[in-house]
């Protein structure tokens, strides 16, 4: 028996919980994903509800919260970008006071963490990030079981993230690769290294957890003997149109492809949050193509479609480690 307790907890950022509790997480996500295998109930919490808001739009997340919040016996409300008063009549203070006396989580994706932790504060409910601008804490429980389910460990693996290391996905990377014992590598143009402050706070807990950080714009070095190489879209929701030239002339070196895989261990497994554009089947994708001539962006369709690609594993994890979040911070029904 475990001695965690998250009943209670808001899940916003990785940097409030020990390496227990998110080990604890990570494992709870396996229990779940075999119970789903098995086809087990797990409807311990029926009779409760959460609100789901997206200021951005979501295929994975979206789902993975409404699939595991019915699994589990609870109702969902979705309010999408549009269709609610948060933030344009009503304040976020006002909204958590509402929802959180209605039900009994709320989930938030949006812009900054500081709305994200406002709705915490002022809801008596857990709340649970499902991505700001800065961090993207539920997809880390999910990708870090997908690592273990690889490796069947974590602690020692070379970690290498390629592209814009500065925003949610690098942060939030760096933050549970250090609290768990992985290297960190973020292996990007200097421009898009994360934040010293954070690089500072996770490179404490590297101390603790005998991992380490590393900050490196040279790609053979970067690379070499990776366990697992990530990456993610070049621009995200949410930035200006504007950035994309920049982007690309940034962050072309760092794109993932073979000869990077090459470099890397052979068993080595390359990960991506998605959606990704690896191919021209896309509006957006096709777009760049026009404007700028490229084909596949932060991964080619060949790492992409090839068969250390774990990306789809990656996906169908959110659903068990969402389910698994949710579980731990709620009550259970008491009929
Ligand atoms: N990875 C992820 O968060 O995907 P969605 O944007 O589809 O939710
Ligand atoms: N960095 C991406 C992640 C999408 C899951 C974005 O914020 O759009």
């Amino acid at each position: 028996m475990s001695s965690v307790d998250l009943t209670g907890r808001d899940f916003l950022t990785l940097k409030d919980f020990t390496k227990e509790e998110i080990e604890y997480l990570i494992d709870l996500s396996a229990e779940y994903k075999a119970k789903k295998r098995n086809g087990e109930r797990v409807d311990e919490y029926k009779g409760k509800n959460v609100a789901l808001i997206f200021e951005k739009t979501s295929t994975r997340t979206r789902c993975s919260f409404e699939v595991a919040a019915h699994d589990l016996g609870m109702g969902t409300t979705y309010l999408d970008p549009k269709g609610s008063q948060i933030g344009k009549k009503e304040s976020i203070a006002d909204t958590a006071r509402v929802l959180g006396s209605m039900f009994d989580g709320i989930e938030y994706r949006g812009f900054e963490q500081k709305i994200v932790e406002e709705l915490a504060k002022y809801s008596k409910v857990p709340v649970w990030n499902g991505l700001t601008n800065e961090y993207h804490p539920t997809q880390m429980i999910a990708d870090m079981l997908t690592v273990k389910e690889t490796f069947g460990k974590l602690e020692g693996l070379k970690f290498v993230y390629m592209g814009d290391a500065r925003y949610n996905m690098g942060n939030s990377l760096m933050i549970a690769c250090t609290k768990l014992g992985l290297h960190f590598v973020a292996c990007t143009d200097a421009k898009y290294f994360p934040d010293q402050e954070l690089v500072d706070i996770c490179k404490g807990y590297a101390k603790e957890s005998g991992g380490s950080v590393t900050l490196t714009e040279n790609v053979t070095e970067g690379t070499k003997d990776a366990d697992v190489i990530y990456t993610d879209v070049w621009v995200s929701m949410g930035e200006p149109e504007s950035v994309w030239e920049e982007r690309i002339a940034a962050l072309q070196p760092y794109q993932v492809n073979k000869a990077a895989m090459d470099n890397a261990k052979e068993t080595a497994v390359f990960m991506h949050c998605l959606p990704a554009f690896h191919d021209l089947k896309t509006t957006i994708g096709k777009e760049i193509y026009e404007k700028f001539g490229l084909t596949e962006m932060e991964v080619t369709d060949e790492v992409f479609e090839s068969k250390n690609s774990v990306v789809f594993e990656e996906a169908e994890n959110r659903m068990h480690s969402i389910k698994a979040i949710m579980a731990a911070t709620l009550k259970k029904s008491s009929y």
